[in-house]
């Protein structure tokens, strides 16, 4: 990436990032789920949304439609799209980290470059969640018949199946979604969100 901004200096806000945890009762930070088509970030994600907002945490999915329609509508999914795709959300989830929220971001990005990208957009509060399931648990449960499409050739690029995916080498949690029901997916990631962010807990 070009950078052609120049003449920038980084803003001073007025109020410290302590106060503003202390306000919330937690911290803000980045959740970055990354597996498969259908291996569960939607529906982690989602479900981890609604669970966490009712303990009174501002939490805020980002998933594709509402980051593909506005903010990223400009872009497609050639790699050099994929990656530019990644590298706003990455910033944009490093902003609303800073702001309080935790975010629950919830894209394949099957690169580990991407991902560490985004890693670095949100320094310390980002937290890399794998969902392990492989393409066969992800297959037989094709929630949006992707797999079928592209076994028959009509989605070029596909993640797991004509494109790679990079399995992340040292994700901060691993969830086992083929073998685990959502309960218990959902549950372990409660417990540890209350121990990662909430702010009691030194
Ligand atoms: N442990 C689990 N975690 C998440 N999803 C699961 C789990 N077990 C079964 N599923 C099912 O797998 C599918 C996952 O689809 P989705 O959340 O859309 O995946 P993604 O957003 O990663 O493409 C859903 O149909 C969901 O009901
Ligand atoms: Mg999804």
């Amino acid at each position: 990436m070009s950078i052609k901004s120049t003449n920038i200096t980084a803003v001073a806000h007025r109020v410290p990032q302590e106060e503003r945890w202390r306000a919330a009762g937690h911290r803000g930070g980045v959740l970055w789920f990354t597996g498969l088509s259908g291996s569960g970030k939607s529906t982690l994600a989602f479900e981890l949304e609604h669970r966490l907002f009712a303990k009174r945490y501002n939490v805020y999915v980002l998933d594709g439609d509402n980051v593909r329609h506005g903010l990223n509508s400009d872009l497609g999914f050639s790699p050099k799209d994929r990656a530019e795709n990644i590298r706003r959300i990455g910033e944009v989830a490093a902003l609303f980290a800073e702001a309080g929220v935790i975010v629950l971001s919830a894209f394949i990005s099957p690169y580990q470059r991407d991902r560490d990208m985004a890693r670095k957009a949100a320094g310390a509060q980002f937290h890399e969640i794998y969902l392990s399931a492989d393409v066969s648990a992800c297959e037989q449960r094709d929630p949006k018949g992707l797999y079928k499409k592209a076994r028959e050739g009509k989605i070029p690029d596909f993640t797991g199946i004509s494109a790679p995916y990079e399995a992340p080498a040292a994700a901060e949690l691993v969830v086992d979604t083929a073998n685990e029901s959502i309960e218990a997916c959902v549950e372990k990631l409660m417990a540890y969100v209350d121990e990662k962010f909430g702010f009691t807990q030194g």
